[in-house]
Order: C-alpha cells, then structure tokens, then sequence
C-alpha cells in the first residue's frame, strides 16, 4: 500500500475497546475473525449469501466451550434437567398447533407481514407435504414433554435443555454474527406449578446473569428490558430481554420468557402432579440463549488493545476455560532439529494429551507467534530454548502481562492446571 495511504497509527485504547470508534472495532472484529480461522462468510467463494457465516477451526473451539460451559452448568451440575436433541424438520401440525403457521411473522419494507419459517418439502410427487425448518429449538422440548416425563418420571419443578440450530428467513440480515438466517440457541423450558412462575422467574433471571459473567461477558454493556404488552411474542406473557452495548446499538443478547401453559396447552399434553394428586398444566419458564450472539459479544467484550515496545497491539482477553487454545508451544528456533524434536516430544505431546487444545506454532519469528497467539486469545505460549537442552525449562510467557517466567518440564501440565482452576 502507498505510504500516503496508510493509516496514522493510532493511541493504545484499553478494556473492551471502550473508547474505539464502534464501525471500527466491528470492522477489527469481522477482519481478526477471519484472519485467524474464526469465522467466514458463507458460500464466500461464490460471492457469499446473506445471513450465513461458517465458523473455522478457532472459531468452533470458541463455540464448543461456550456450550460446554451452558452445558455444564445448566444440565451437568444439575439434578433437575433433562437434554433433548430434536430433529429440525417437524410435522407441520406442530407449528400449527405452536401458532408459528399464523403467528411467526416479520414485516417487509413495504409494510407486509410474512412468515419467517423457512418452508421445505418432505417426501416427493402427490405424497409430498410442507413443513418448515424450526425457528427455535424449543418446540422440540414441548413435543418429547410427554416421552421425557414418562422415561424420566421428573417431580416439579423440572427443565429440558437442548443446543441446536434454528432458521429465520430474517428480511434484513445483518450486523455480522447478530441477526443471521441459521443461527444456534441453547434454550431451556422449565416446567413449575402455576403458583411458582415469579419465584422461577426471577430465580432464571439471577441464573442466566451468572452464566454471561461466568463466560466473561462484559457486564456492564448488559442492560436487562422489560418488553411491554402488544411487543412480545405471541406465546409470551413476561418477557425480559438482556441487550447488550453493540458498537451498532443496544440489542437484544438473550431472552427470558414466562411462556405460561400455552404451548402444553396446544400440544395437548398434562402432568399429574403426584404431590397434589391432581392433572395439571404445568407453566414454563424459558431461558434463551443465541449461541452466535454469545459470540460476538464475548469478543466484544475480550477485544483489548495496549501497547508493548512501542506498538499497538490487539488480543482477546478470553477466559482460559473459553480461550480456543489454551497454550502454544513454540521451538524457539525451527532450523534446530534439537529443539524441534524436544518441543515436539516433551513438551506438545504431553501437553496435547492433557489439554487437547494445544497449538504448535513454528512460523516466523517469537514476536510474531506471540502476536498471532495474543490475537487468538492463547493465554500462555511456551517456548522451548537451548536452555530446555540443559536444564529442562522452558519459558511461560502470560498473554495479559507479557511477562515470562521459567518452568520446569516436569511441572508444566500442573503449571497450566493451577493458572486455569
Ligand atoms: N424460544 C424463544 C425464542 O426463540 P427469540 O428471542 O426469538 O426467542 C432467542 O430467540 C435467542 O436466539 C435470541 O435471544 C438471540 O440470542 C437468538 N437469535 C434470535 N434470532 C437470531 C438471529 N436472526 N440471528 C442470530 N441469533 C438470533
């Protein structure tokens, strides 16, 4: 590039890209996701098509320890919840009965109201019938209520869980990761007496902030809405949405809903409430989460510029149990057979076996591995030394501070532990 073109280089900007400019820090977003395997965009090679987005190998590891992490303490370390995994394609009566058919509906431009569901035909010639691609992952919980009280005999309250895509034929994709046509939900459907609906719902409510803070989303950009009658959706008596501070507005992050007994209701399907010794309706609390929303305002929040020797730089300041990599290993020299072969036998493998997110990383020189690391998010990089030959240390280097220090070889899997417990 002609030097008159280049940018002048910037002041160091701190935390959570606080004071940058918001089209920029979403243009550094979109652009380091891309540059370092996180996310590209859909069908790109043929010109891309809107509202659709591939997620790379760092990208992916980004997503499964998000859902890990909302696995774990939502159905894991729980005694009352129950996965599910649906299928995406229903019978259509579904959707009618969930009034999706009459009330999923977006408005063009123009004024005019669609449906958003995405139509697909099931079966071919005169046997064919239309159903749709869900919209949300939750009537696959509503309609295996009945299998899941019957196999698991679950006392009130109980949940189910399920991760899974959805699709919207959303008119106006947009804003990168934001508002996509396929996306990702990780909801649940909490079933209480109708007596109990505040208490749940307020107890969701504490529930769903400690996961965001737990995952390392900036909570001070999240600002909790209540969404007033005629504004909700049609099965919704409360709604609160959690928004988040969005370089491009204040928007929705995630919902909670108190979904009454509307959609058991529709389904036909009852509980007997042994303890009361009666049939009943149970009501249900729904905690959503988007899965891609999560993302873009986790690296939102873990975006972070400082400056070190006199340059800018960037890096994701992601939690260890988050980060993609957690560590990378490095020969400090990758023309030396001797290190390569210690980096690669005692110091990679042990650490791979252990942690499995582990990058190798040989290219170019160690300023330039820790850069792409600090970029990652990689919270250690550990580089291996013509001392290692002597001494069996190697040199930890922490992504926040920069600073290093030396470990034995022999205490680095425990080293690593400690720093990520
Ligand atoms: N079952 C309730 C439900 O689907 P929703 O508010 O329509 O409620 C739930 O969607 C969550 O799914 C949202 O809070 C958001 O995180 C995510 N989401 C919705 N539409 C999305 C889209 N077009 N692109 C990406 N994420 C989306």
């Amino acid at each position: 590039m002609p030097e008159k073109n280049k940018k002048p280089a910037r002041p160091p900007k701190s935390g959570a890209g606080g004071e940058n400019k918001s089209d920029d820090l979403m243009e550094k977003i979109v652009s380091l996701c891309k540059r370092r395997g996180f996310v590209f965009q859909g069908s790109e090679i043929y010109g891309g098509l809107a509202g659709f987005y591939d997620y790379g190998h760092y990208g992916l590891a980004l997503q499964n320890n998000i859902k890990n992490s909302w696995w774990k303490k939502f159905v894991d370390s729980r005694r009352d919840m129950y996965g599910i995994n649906s299928s995406i394609i229903f019978n259509p009566k579904i959707w009618e009965a969930s009034g999706h058919v009459a009330g999923f509906l977006g408005t063009t431009p123009e004024g005019k109201k669609f449906n958003e569901m995405f139509k697909t035909e099931v079966g071919t010639g005169e046997g064919a019938i239309v159903s749709y691609l869900r919209p949300e992952t939750a009537q696959g919980m509503f309609v295996n209520f009945k299998n899941t009280v019957d196999t698991f005999h679950p006392k009130l309250p109980f949940g189910m869980a399920q991760i899974g895509k959805a699709f919207r034929n959303e008119i106006a994709p947009r804003d990168f990761l934001f508002r996509q046509r396929e996306f990702e939900q990780m909801e649940i459907e909490y079933f209480v007496r109708k007596e109990d609906w505040e208490k749940y719902f307020e107890y969701w409510k504490g529930e769903m902030l400690d996961w965001m803070e737990e995952a390392g989303i900036n909570m001070n950009k999240v600002h909790e809405m209540e969404i007033p009658d005629g504004e909700r959706a049609h099965y919704s008596s409360r709604t609160i949405d959690f928004e988040f501070e969005y370089p491009f507005g204040q928007k929705e992050l995630f919902g909670l809903a108190y979904r009454t007994d509307f959609d058991l209701k529709n389904h036909k399907l009852d509980y007997i409430d042994e303890e009361k010794a009666e049939k009943i309706i149970p009501h249900v609390i729904e905690p959503t989460f988007g899965v891609d929303r999560a993302i873009l305002a986790l690296l939102l929040s873990v975006y972070t510029e400082d400056e070190k020797n006199g340059e800018v730089r960037s890096y994701l300041k992601f939690k260890p149990n988050i980060a993609p990599v957690i560590c990378a290993v490095s020969p400090l020299l990758k023309n030396k057979p001797e290190l390569v072969e210690y980096a690669n036998t005692k110091v990679y493998a042990p650490l791979k076996a252990e942690f499995g997110r582990v990058a190798w990383d040989d290219n170019g020189n160690i300023g330039k591995r820790y850069r792409r690391q600090d970029e990652i998010g990689t919270p250690f990089c550990i580089v291996v030394d013509f001392d290692t030959l002597t001494d069996n240390t190697v040199t930890v280097r922490d992504r926040d501070t920069g600073e290093q220090e030396r470990v034995k070889v022999s205490e680095l899997i425990n080293f690593i532990k400690e720093k990520i417990s």
